[in-house]
């Protein structure tokens, strides 16, 4: 589970701290299916469920997309391909000569973008998972054409073969052209919406193909759901859920999600958009933001530590690092840092780590820590399943749905007027 400590936003809390009996109403509502946006109520089951019903199949798909194919083109945009790439760069497992590489299109129409991937493809045997919910998604679709356009002309009749599609059950465009053209299928739970569907097969199958261990991650997550059910103040999506809606009301009006891992930074953008599609709604919702430490510490420090004091501070860490590197000892000592030789840099690290939470407090930014002890499956597990439940509870302490996610349909009419699409106004 995530430890959560708060001990450095107290001092910035407002009225009597944390509300952990609005965190255990929200809880309720959630739990219970009662409150707005029920019927998207899937993700906390669907680890087991997902176990029970296409984890074997989604791991069969991608053995044999590893045994034939040197690249798959993951296609999907916004919850229909954040999740994966978050979980690859996260655990970035160990790529050997001849794996097979996953790429991500279609998520923007950037034509620079799309050739870079083509180029990067060249002539190798490639396969294609198409991912879009809705199926109905203008940028994952015009990809998708233009993807399906190389398989024909690389494999000719065998290009059905070489397309994975991962979208609704029953409904949508996707739906139809798989059905009708006899591509391997995958669902998106109907209860399930997009930013939430990592456990299934729209994280899986690319993560599968990426080499990480989806049984071992799912088994993890099963665990990890079960024990974040526990309805009392020890529950860390209460603790992280109430006190962030606590310096919100004080004023922290945006949230930073900080790591110290640069391996961490496309969990950061799939956490960015389940906060942020989740809660900013109703002319209300803590911003979601992120910044890679130490590095943007040279960039975004300024402002961080003297900027607008509308800030509060998630820091997410890890007890142990992967591996170890020490700082060699120099006779000369002629840059001065013999004081450090034999140290590692992990341990450094952590005192980095300390000396900036300090100095941000210090500076006006209440600083909540979340820690897990390594960045592998079970680490990966459980930041997902907190973050997803305390999304939830924070959504719901705060008055919205976090399940819909209507003003993205805004910018969508005013693209199809523009572009000419028939019956658009
Ligand atoms: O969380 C969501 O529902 C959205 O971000 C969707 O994932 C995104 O808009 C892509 O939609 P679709 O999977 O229908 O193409």
């Amino acid at each position: 589970m995530v430890k959560v400590d708060l001990s450095g936003a107290k001092s910035f809390f407002i009225g009597n701290g944390p509300d952990y009996s609005a965190a255990a109403a929200a809880h309720k509502v959630l739990a219970e299916r009662t409150g707005a946006g029920a019927d998207f109520l899937g993700w906390p089951a669907l680890p087991a469920k997902i176990r029970e019903t296409e984890l074997d199949r989604i791991i069969a798909a991608a053995d044999k997309i590893r045994s034939r194919s040197a690249a798959l083109v993951v296609i999907g945009i916004g919850g229909s391909y954040l999740g994966a790439k978050g979980a690859i760069e996260f655990l970035k497992p160990d790529s050997g000569a001849g794996d097979t590489r996953v790429f991500f299109a279609g998520n923007g129409v950037n034509p620079d973008s799309l050739y870079d991937v083509i180029n990067q493809l060249g002539s190798c045997d490639f396969d294609v998972n198409v991912i879009s919910k809705s199926g109905t998604t203008l940028e994952p679709a015009v990809s998708f054409r233009i993807f399906r356009d190389l398989l024909n002309a690389k494999y000719g009749s065998k290009a059905n073969d070489h397309i994975f599609a991962t979208t609704d059950a029953k409904k949508g465009v996707l739906k139809s052209l798989a059905e009708a053209n006899g591509w391997e299928s995958f669902v998106v739970p109907d209860d399930v919406g997009g930013r939430y569907s990592v456990f299934s097969a729209v994280g899986l199958l690319p993560m599968a193909v990426a080499g990480i261990d989806v049984k071992k991650l799912i088994d993890c997550a099963v665990e990890e759901f079960k024990s974040l059910d526990e309805r009392n103040e020890s529950n860390p999506a209460w603790q992280y859920a109430a006190a962030r809606q606590n310096l919100y009301a004080g004023g922290k009006k945006v949230e930073l999600l900080a790591c110290f891992d640069p391996k961490f930074r496309w969990m950061a953008e799939w956490w960015k958009q389940l906060y942020g599609e989740s809660e900013g709604k109703d002319n209300i919702g803590i911003f979601p933001a992120s910044v890679e430490f130490t590095a943007d510490l040279h960039s975004m420090g300024q402002y961080i530590q003297e900027g607008e004091r509308i800030l509060m501070e998630t820091v997410v860490r890890f007890d142990e690092c992967l591996s170890a590197l020490e700082v060699p000892y120099e006779n000369s000592d002629a840059d001065g840092l013999n004081y450090l030789a034999g140290r590692d840099l992990g341990e450094i690290g952590r005192v980095i780590e300390n000396a900036v939470i300090e100095a941000h407090i210090s500076g006006g930014v209440p600083c909540m820590t979340l820690t897990v002890k390594k960045r592998n499956e079970e680490g990966l597990a459980s930041l997902i399943c907190f973050f997803e439940l305390a999304c939830g509870i924070s959504g719901y302490m705060s008055g919205v749905n976090p399940f819909n996610q209507p003003g993205v349909e805004a910018y969508k009419k005013n693209m199809f007027r523009m572009l000419g699409k028939p019956g658009a106004v």
